[in-house]
């Protein structure tokens, strides 16, 4: 259902992507591999139309609609939410507004914040702290359930494992696995190879702005070659 195909992005002059291609299914986990550097923001920034970077070639589909020319809002709209690396919250705002400030994609029905309590019951008991009061698993959490609460079928989550100790690593997993079982689609960056192949069905590695490696999540810990080239796991 998305279907990013031979992309070529830029930051002004600087060519980034140089031809990343990848698909997501419905419903399915797919881990976007790669060392510091890759381009793996790039991508996700470039799905999500953000104003920086741009896209000069290749297309990104989103249910064989074309999403290049679309504004951020717009994808939103068509229920792809994003969880930013390094959180991106706001100190001043608690938990609840961070929940109530972002209207619905999909109908009521969905994801509310009712539901995001019940998977964090932890930010339930929160809810009147503001962004700068939170534990890193709490800020984590809370990334989740904002984009959560846009009612996505397709959620970006770009490195949220990023900072967090074991036991949180560990319960993120949880997470993941749970919102795969709701339905959800997720395209999960991350540098923790062990945590991407815990929860995904499959996997793509990026290298310099180009994915060079598909294969099943499963299959991935076999090629040891590969995952000391490319990822640095001996
Ligand atoms: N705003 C920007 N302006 C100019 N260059 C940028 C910008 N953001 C990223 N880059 C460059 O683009 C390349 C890809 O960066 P990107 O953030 O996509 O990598 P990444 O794979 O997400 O890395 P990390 O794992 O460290 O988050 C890098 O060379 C980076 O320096
Ligand atoms: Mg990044």
């Amino acid at each position: 259902m998305l279907q990013v195909s031979d992309l070529h992005s830029y930051y002004g002059d600087a060519h980034v992507l140089h031809g990343a291609s990848l698909r997501v299914a419905d419903g399915e986990v797919v881990a976007l591999l790669g060392r510091n550097g890759m381009g793996k923001t790039t991508l996700i920034r470039s799905i999500m139309r953000f104003e920086q970077p741009t896209v000069r070639q290749g297309s990104i589909t989103w249910r064989d609609e074309e999403l290049i020319g679309l504004l951020p809002y717009d994808v939103a709209r068509r229920r792809i939410a994003l969880v930013p690396q390094g959180r991106r919250l706001f100190a001043s705002l608690t938990v609840l507004e961070h929940l109530t400030m972002v209207k619905p994609a999909g109908d009521a029905k969905g994801w509310t914040v009712e539901r995001v309590f019940e998977i964090f019951p932890r930010l339930a008991e929160r809810r009147r702290h503001r962004g700068d009061q939170l534990s890193g698993g709490e800020r984590q959490m809370l990334a989740v359930g904002r984009a959560l609460v846009i009612d996505p079928e397709l959620i970006l989550m770009d490195e949220p494992s990023e900072g967090l100790a074991p036991v949180m690593v560990q319960q993120l997993e949880d997470t993941i696995v749970q919102l795969k079982a709701a339905g959800l689609a997720i395209l999960l960056v991350e540098q923790n190879f062990y945590s991407a192949i815990a929860v995904a069905d499959r996997v793509y590695i990026m290298e310099t702005g180009k994915v060079v490696h598909e294969s099943a999540a499963n299959d991935l810990p076999a090629e040891q070659e590969l995952l000391t080239r490319y990822l640095g796991v001996r």
